[in-house]
């Protein structure tokens, strides 16, 4: 298990540190990497990445947010597995077959930002949180950047070339066409009805419909090393549904909420739960349903620098969690009433 891992060198470690994260010494993708993780790993993590520091770590759920400051443990993660935790999928953990999956990141209350961040960003952050256990960056950024931007100048210009040839084939199919309807129109007397004139599909079609696929590909690969995750603007949904069917989603949105999406590390129903959202309790008093709907599938549309990651949930899911939000009514809190004079 990779959990199991020991705490042996941390204060040598942690002298390290010291002189290792000093910002004077930083390029400029690790001073991103600090900006962002300030943003978006800071109150669970810590500042410097020592456990029980960041102020969300007392409030959640075991596992707690890991030890980033420990070399033991971390230096046995590649960079590619630290980008994998980051950027990974959010899944069912009360499924066993989740838990079984060695390759699986499978804790529900560490967020993804795959949907937040752009890829060269969660690099960023990858490389800053080397810096914290007194480590390095051995992943050739760069390299990968330059690889995509080749593959997308390359496939752009065998999409737009294998264009040129199917508008050429299409032109002088077309010109054969008429000139074959010409020579009919002359012996028009022989035959009466008009041959129709199949439809073919030309290999140079086929050709390019490859190549405008390739392209989306590799255009999609490049944006996302490159840009944010963006999605389009949402429509109102309807979430009008039958008491029974709004009852199973609640229960359906339940087990996400605690389970895949892990809201609770962030917010808090009662006593249980993070602070670094406001609580829930009274959400559904408080919220209106479509607007939760909204929120919860793109955040950034609402707020661009909101600190909550878009989790990535589809619309069922988000259906799901929005029905159980609206089942939290907790009683407005007692104040209490001030004595008598
Ligand atoms: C809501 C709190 C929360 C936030 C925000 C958060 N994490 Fe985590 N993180 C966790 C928890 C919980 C774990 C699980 C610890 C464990 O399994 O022992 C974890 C584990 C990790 C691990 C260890 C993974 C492993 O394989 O053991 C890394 C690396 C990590 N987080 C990095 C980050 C980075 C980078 C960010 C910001 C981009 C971030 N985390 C944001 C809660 C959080
Ligand atoms: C990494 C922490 C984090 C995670 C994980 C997270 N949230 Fe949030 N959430 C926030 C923060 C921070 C805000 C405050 C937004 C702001 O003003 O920028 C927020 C705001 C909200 C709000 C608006 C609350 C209000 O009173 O205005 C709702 C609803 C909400 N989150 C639901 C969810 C749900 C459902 C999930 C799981 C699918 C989730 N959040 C996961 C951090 C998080």
């Amino acid at each position: 298990m990779r959990k199991v891992l020991g705490r042996v060198a941390a204060g040598v470690v942690a002298m390290v540190m010291v002189t290792g994260g000093c910002a004077m010494f930083e390029d400029e993708r690790t001073s991103k990497g600090r900006h962002l993780y300030r943003h978006y790993c800071m109150h669970c993590h810590g500042e410097t990445g020592q456990q029980a520091e960041g102020f969300n770590w007392e409030r959640m759920p075991d596992p707690r947010p890991r030890d980033l400051s420990e070399s033991a443990a971390m230096s046995t993660f590649t960079d590619e597995e630290i980008f994998n935790t980051i950027s990974r999928e959010m899944r069912d953990t009360s499924l066993q077959s989740v838990l079984d999956d060695e390759e699986y990141f499978a804790v529900a209350t560490m967020p993804t930002f795959r949907y937040t961040l752009s890829e060269d960003e969660l690099w960023a952050i990858v490389g800053y949180v080397r810096t914290l256990h007194g480590g390095s960056l051995t992943f050739d950024v760069e390299g990968r950047r330059a690889q995509l931007e080749s593959q997308f100048g390359a496939a752009q210009s065998d999409h737009d070339q294998a264009r040129q040839v199917m508008e050429d084939a299409l032109a002088k199919q077309e010109a054969e066409a008429a000139a074959a309807e010409d020579e009919s129109d002359d012996d028009m007397s022989e035959d009466e009805d008009d041959e129709e004139y199949e439809e073919v599909v030309l290999p140079e079609e086929e050709a390019y419909e490859r190549e405008a696929e390739r392209f989306a590909l590799a255009k999609a690969a490049w944006e996302n090393f490159s840009k944010r995750p963006k999605m389009d603007h949402m429509a109102r949904p309807d979430l009008t549904v039958t008491e029974t069917e709004q009852h199973k989603l609640a229960e359906e949105g339940k087990n996400l909420y605690f389970n895949q999406y892990g809201c609770n590390g962030c917010h808090s129903i009662g006593d249980v739960g993070g602070l670094v959202g406001p609580a829930l309790d009274r959400a559904g008093f408080r919220l209106n349903d479509t607007w939760v709907y909204r929120w919860i599938r793109y955040p950034q549309g609402v707020k661009k620098h909101t600190r909550m990651p878009n989790l990535g949930l589809d619309d069922h899911d988000a259906r799901a969690v929005t029905a159980y939000l609206e089942t939290l009514r907790a009683p407005k809190p007692d104040h209490p009433v001030p004595p008598p004079e």
